[in-house]
């Protein structure tokens, strides 16, 4: 029998009180958005993206993130992140007291300017003092690279700049490169390509994988992703999500549908995934919808 090269052990990156919630239209309340991240803390998640420090004119969901921050319990051992796209948002999420902020660019220039206004170039010059300014406060920094398949302006997206854009990022400062499939029309073949790319400018032990499920296909290409040995997965509690400026995409991978394939394969978290979907079923009533694990609805029945 061939041996399967998963790795013993994976880190699950949960997303979900961020990317899960900064599309939502009505505004969440506070109290919910911490109830969330208080659920989470629970469940052995190690790193739980808890907001963002954009312009609230562009994100109105997350302007409140400094007042979740001030508000959940912070349980030892987990890395409460944010969003910081430049050093306003870098000054803010210090005085909230983030353990580690990500700076997000994208591999298109379409994407780059609809997102955060800026080309690819001007971007990494943006980040360049934020990620300084972060590491000086002993900060750990995340980079995102978006569309990393396609882009919802330009098309299909060339692996190599993807790689570039990857190691820009990573030789300023960026501990991981998260890449992300921000419109979810990936699959296997095409990650197993770009991720070929990226890992020979970025060790894959420095990289994690990021799907939003819009086509069904995020569940194929984590598998895909980890036999290329990524070993951090981005997920969202409840598959809830998508990105503002990435019309049409849906929600992330459900951290609940990570949590079955990993345990199937024998793959280690330290995540609890009924605690994962209990956290799943609150936010999902809070905010009046059904959960979109599959997972969680079979967990449910
Ligand atoms: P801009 O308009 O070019 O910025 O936006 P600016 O520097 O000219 O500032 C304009 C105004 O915004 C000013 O206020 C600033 O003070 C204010 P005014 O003088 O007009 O009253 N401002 C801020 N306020 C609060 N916090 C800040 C901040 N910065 C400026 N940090 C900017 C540039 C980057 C700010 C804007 O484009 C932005 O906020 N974009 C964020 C978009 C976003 O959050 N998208 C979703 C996250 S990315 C994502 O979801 C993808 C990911 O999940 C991976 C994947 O799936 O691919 C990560
Ligand atoms: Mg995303």
């Amino acid at each position: 029998m061939q041996k399967s090269n998963y790795p013993k052990q994976a880190t699950i990156y949960e997303v979900g009180p961020r990317d899960g919630l900064q599309n939502e239209s009505g505004l969440i309340s506070i109290d919910d958005k911490v109830e969330l991240i208080n659920q989470l803390s629970t469940t052995g998640l190690k790193h739980i993206e808890a907001g963002s420090f954009v312009s609230p004119k562009w994100v109105p969901q997350m302007a409140n993130s400094n007042q979740v921050l001030d508000k959940i319990n912070r349980a030892q051992g987990i890395r409460y992140s944010a969003l910081a796209p430049n050093l306003i948002g870098l000054d803010a999420a210090v005085d909230a007291g983030v353990d580690e902020v990500a700076i997000f660019g994208a591999a298109s220039e379409g994407f780059s300017k609809k997102n955060i206004n800026c080309s690819i170039d001007e971007s990494i010059e943006r980040f360049k003092p934020v990620v300084d300014k972060a590491l000086a406060h002993n900060l750990k920094v995340r980079g995102y690279v978006s569309c990393v398949i396609a882009c919802p302006y330009d098309g299909a997206i060339e692996p190599e700049k993807v790689a570039d854009v990857s190691q820009r990022l990573f030789d300023l400062g960026c501990y991981e490169i998260s890449l992300g499939d921000t419109i979810g029309v990936g699959t296997p073949n095409k990650i197993r390509e770009m991720l070929n790319a990226v890992s020979k400018k970025v060790s894959s032990d420095a990289l994690a994988i990021h799907c939003h499920d819009t086509y069904g296909q995020a569940i194929a290409n984590i598998v895909a992703a980890l036999e290329c040995s990524v070993r951090t997965i981005d997920s969202s509690v409840a598959g809830l999500g998508g990105c503002p400026y990435a019309q049409g995409a849906s929600g992330n991978v459900a951290t609940e549908d990570v949590l079955y394939l990993l345990n199937g394969l024998g793959i280690q978290t330290g995540v609890d995934l009924e605690k994962v979907a209990s956290a799943g079923d609150f936010i999902s009533k809070a905010l009046g919808r059904d959960n979109q694990s599959k997972v969680a609805k079979a967990l449910s029945k």
